[in-house]
C-alpha cells in the first residue's frame, strides 16, 4: 500500500508557526525542487496566505500563486478554501466564489480543499462545482470534532454525502489535533467501507498526537497525510515529512519519497528557520508539545484566547468556571465543531455567561447570527429557547445563508475602475478590503517611484 504525502512547509506549517510571515523570497530558491521530492501535492495558497501576502508582504496573493506555479510544474499545487465564505469568515455571494474559483485555477491553482465550519455542505457545494467545472480536483472536507452528536456513523454519511455532491477525493480535517490513534482508525475505516473516493487525514502535531494518529489511520487504510519538512513540523503545525516516510517504509508501506531531496529541501530551510526564530516571530513555545487540550477537550488556540479574555478583566480566578461553561454554550448551540469563528464564539459566550453571573443575559452579535442560521446548519438540536429570546420565528434563515445575498462582483468592479487592474484584484479586494485597498495604494507608489527614477537617470 503507498500513502501520498501533501507538504504544508509554506502554507499550514508556515501559518501555525510563523502566522504566515514566510515571504515568497525566502521560498523561492527551492520551489524546483519540491517537484524532484515525490509529493502528491504541495498546499501553497489559501488560508491566511492571502490576507498576511496583502497586509505584511507587500505581495499580490495572485502573483505568488504565478510564480510557485512557474517553478513547481509536475507537483499539483493545493489550496484550502473556506467554501462559501472563500478566505474569511462571512458568507460571500455565489458570483464571487465562483469567479474565486475560476480565477485561482487559471492562475495554477490545481487542488481544492473544501470545507466548512459546520460540515453544513450546502456551503461547499458551489466552490465544488465551479472546481469540477474547471477540471481541477475538488477535496471535499470534514471538520473533525468531539460530540455526543459527531459518531463515526453521522461521519460516514457526511463521506457518503460529499461523494454523491462529486468530489474527487475527502479530507478529514483535525485542525486542533485531537483525533487520537483509535479514533482516526475507527473512522477512517468507516468512511474507507462507505465510499469509493480517496480519503486524506489532515492534523497538526499540537497535542502530540499527530504521528501516532497517521500512523493508525495509514493502518486503516488512508490514502494520504499532510506533513511538514521537519524544520518546519510539530508543535502547531503537522509531524515532519522525514519522519513519517522513515516510519511508514520501516512497516513495509510505500512512498515516492526521496530521501536524498527531502533533506536538500529541509537544509534549505534550516537558515529561513533561524532568521524568524532570531527576529523572534517563530515563539519556540509553539514548537511544543501541549496537552491542555486533551484535558479540557478544548483547541489549544481556544484555551488561549479563553485565557486572555479572562485576564484582560482580571477574572483569571474564574478559568476552571469558563471551561466547565463552554461545553453548555455548545451543547445549547448545538454542537458546533470548535473551528475559527465558532471556537470564538462559544468561548467567549462561555465567559460572559460565567462573569454576568447570568447565562444568557448578554448574547454577542455573532452568536445572534449564528442562532438565526447567517453561518448554516447546526450539527446538532440548537437551544429552542435561546432561539426565542433573540429572534421571531419568520426572521430565522432555514436556506442557505447565500442564497439570500446579491451579486457584488461587477459593481465592485465598477466602483474600483482604475485601481483594480485585474478580476484579481477585485476579488482580493472583495475578500480584503482595506488590506488590499493599502496595498494597491503601495503598489501605485512603488511604481511611480520607479518611474520618477528612471527619468532622473535619463537626464544625468
Ligand atoms: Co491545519
Amino acid at each position: 500500500m503507498k500513502v501520498k504525502f501533501t507538504e504544508t512547509v509554506i502554507r499550514d506549517a508556515n501559518q501555525s508557526l510563523i502566522a504566515t510571515r514566510m515571504p515568497y523570497s525566502d521560498f523561492e530558491g527551492i520551489l524546483e525542487k519540491f517537484d524532484e521530492a515525490g509529493y502528491y501535492s504541495l498546499e501553497c495558497w489559501g488560508g491566511a496566505t492571502f490576507d498576511s501576502c496583502l497586509r505584511y508582504l507587500d505581495e499580490d496573493p495572485w502573483e505568488r500563486l504565478r510564480l510557485i506555479k512557474a517553478k513547481v510544474k509536475k507537483t499539483p499545487l493545493q489550496m484550502l478554501l473556506r467554501g462559501q465564505n472563500i478566505l474569511g469568515y462571512k458568507h460571500y455571494p455565489d458570483d464571487v466564489v465562483r469567479l474565486f474559483v475560476r480565477k485561482s485555477a487559471e492562475n495554477g491553482m490545481d487542488i481544492f480543499r473544501i470545507f466548512d465550519a459546520l460540515n453544513d455542505f450546502r456551503n461547499i457545494q458551489v466552490a465544488v462545482d465551479e472546481t469540477l467545472k474547471c477540471g481541477k480536483h475538488a477535496q471535499g472536507c470534514i471538520c473533525y470534532t468531539n460530540s455526543p452528536v459527531h459518531t463515526i456513523e453521522k461521519y460516514a454519511e457526511m463521506g457518503i454525502e460529499l461523494e454523491k455532491m462529486g468530489v474527487n477525493s475527502i479530507c478529514i480535517k483535525d485542525m486542533a489535533g485531537i483525533c487520537g490513534p483509535q479514533e482516526a482508525y475507527d473512522l477512517i475505516k468507516a468512511l474507507k467501507n462507505s465510499v469509493k473516493i480517496p480519503v486524506f487525514l489532515h492534523t497538526h502535531a499540537t497535542t502530540g498526537l499527530g504521528p501516532l494518529t497517521y500512523l493508525k489511520a495509514v493502518e486503516a487504510g488512508v490514502d494520504g497525510i499532510d506533513t511538514a519538512i521537519s524544520n518546519f513540523s510539530g508543535g502547531t503545525a503537522q509531524p515532519a515529512t522525514e519522519t513519517m516516510k522513515y516510519a511508514l517504509e520501516q512497516l513495509g508501506y510505500e512512498t515516492d519519497l526521496n530521501s536524498a531531496v527531502l533533506k536538500e529541501i529541509n537544509d534549505f530551510f534550516a537558515p529561513v528557520k533561524k532568521k524568524f526564530l532570531d527576529n523572534g516571530i517563530l515563539d519556540p513555545y509553539v514548537m511544543g508539545t501541549k496537552t491542555d487540550a486533551l484535558v479540557y477537550q478544548v483547541p489549544g488556540g481556544m484555551l488561549s484566547n479563553l485565557v486572555n479574555q479572562l485576564k484582560a478583566q482580571d477574572a483569571i480566578d474564574r478559568l476552571d468556571e469558563a471551561l466547565a461553561e463552554v461545553p453548555n454554550v455548545r451543547k445549547d448551540l448545538g454542537y458546533p465543531p470548535l473551528v475559527t469563528p465558532l471556537s470564538q464564539m462559544v468561548g467567549v459566550q462561555a465567559v460572559t455567561n460565567v462573569l454576568v453571573g447570568e447565562r444568557y443575559k448578554n448574547i454577542s452579535k455573532e452568536v445572534k447570527a449564528y442562532l438565526r442560521g447567517e453561518y448554516g446548519r447546526a450539527p446538532g438540536e440548537v437551544n429552542q429557547e435561546l432561539v426565542a429570546k433573540c429572534w421571531k420565528p419568520e426572521e430565522i434563515i432555514t436556506c442557505r445563508f447565500a442564497d439570500t445575498l446579491e451579486p457584488v462582483f461587477e459593481e465592485t468592479k465598477k466602483k474600483l475602475g482604475k485601481t483594480a487592474r485585474s478580476d484579481e484584484d477585485v476579488l482580493s479586494y472583495i475578500a480584503f478590503p482595506q488590506n488590499a485597498e493599502k496595498f494597491f495604494e503601495k503598489r501605485e507608489e512603488k511604481e511611480s517611484n520607479t518611474v520618477n527614477y528612471t527619468i532622473e537617470k535619463k537626464e544625468e
